[in-house]
């Protein structure tokens, strides 16, 4: 099977890469630049014609269209280009595989942030209908329709909806790296004043090596026109994850808050119920302390 990866050369990609490379796929990835690494075709996804023509070049059995503007504070800042890179790139792709007239499943990487406000206290199924409640969740819920209409024109796509992954490779603008990058700075034993924003917000926390297990399982087990949650199904605080990285460290914490880093509208709960997924056999198979583990280790050795 020949898998193109979209925005491989994220924080994602590489994780994706190996997953599906495991799983015996031929891996070609698209992304904006060379020097991000692991990018084989360069295509802006809000460029149709570049998009298609990098679809009819390489001919994959599946895309996976991870690229997007992944930082909700990003898209907050300049939400008509998130909706140009998250919306209109997700029709840029679709179009482009339709257009490729060869068989080929898409599989869209949408964002548990869809919910929004109708996310409860508890974990939500793919029944729920989605509200959101900022730019991103709204550019990410718009790609999903986008992508879902083309299944009328035969499309196979399926859409994901991950909730927190976190693992090595992720920049310093998310929150645990943040965390970690703050703690490295200092030496074991020693003793930090750490930054944070709202630590009572509650996600759900995978190991990145567990979301792209799933993405792998629903390419050749997740049925067309569906749509499946992908986390833990496990609500845990920002500060339960900081004391576990805290916990890890073996630094002495001050915690000062910085309202900086306070969003302006936050969604207070967010957990995905996974029984579909599950339903299809997937099972996790790493910890979210296995994951911090490994987040601080690389902040460490970047601090060194
Ligand atoms: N990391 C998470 O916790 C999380 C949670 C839910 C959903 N997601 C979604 O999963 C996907 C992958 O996440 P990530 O953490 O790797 O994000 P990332 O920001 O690290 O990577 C996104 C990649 O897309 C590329 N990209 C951006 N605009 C592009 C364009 N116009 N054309 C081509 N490539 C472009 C970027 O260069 C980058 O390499 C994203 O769509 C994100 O919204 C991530």
């Amino acid at each position: 099977m020949r898998v193109l990866v979209t925005g491989a050369g994220g924080f994602v990609g590489p994780h994706l890469r190996r997953a599906l490379q495991a799983a015996g796929a031929e891996v070609l990835g698209l992304g904006l630049h060379l020097h991000e690494g692991g990018i084989d075709i360069v295509a802006d996804v809000t460029d149709a014609t570049a998009t298609a023509a990098a679809v009819a070049k390489v001919k994959p059995d599946a895309v996976v269209h991870l690229a997007g503007l992944s930082s909700v504070a990003e898209c907050s800042k300049d939400p008509m280009r998130a909706f140009q890179i998250n919306a209109s790139g997700a029709l840029s792709v679709v179009q482009a595989v339709l257009a490729a007239k060869s068989p080929c499943r898409v599989l869209l990487v949408s964002s548990g942030e869809v919910y929004g406000a109708a996310a409860g206290t508890g974990p939500m199924n793919e029944q729920v209908l989605p509200d959101p409640m900022n730019v991103y969740g709204a550019t990410k819920r718009a790609g999903e329709i986008i992508a879902l209409q083309h299944r009328h024109q035969g499309l196979d796509v399926m859409i994901a909806r991950p909730f927190n992954h976190i693992g090595p490779g992720q920049t310093p603008t998310f929150v645990l790296p943040s965390f970690a990058q703050q703690l490295a700075a200092v030496h074991r034993g020693g003793k930090v004043t750490l930054e944070v924003g709202n630590l009572s917000a509650v996600r759900d926390f995978s190991h990145v090596q567990d979301i792209v297990d799933s993405y792998v399982l629903m390419l050749s087990k997740g049925k067309a026109g569906e749509i499946y949650n992908l986390g833990s199904g496990v609500g845990r605080t920002i500060e339960s994850m900081l004391q576990l990285l805290v916990a890890q460290s073996g630094r002495e914490v001050t915690v000062k808050v910085d309202p900086k880093r306070l969003r302006p509208v936050e969604i207070p709960t967010l957990i995905g119920d996974v029984q579909k997924l599950k339903a299809l056999g997937w099972a996790p198979s790493r910890t979210v302390e296995s994951a911090l583990g490994e987040i601080l280790e690389e902040m460490e050795s970047r601090a060194r």
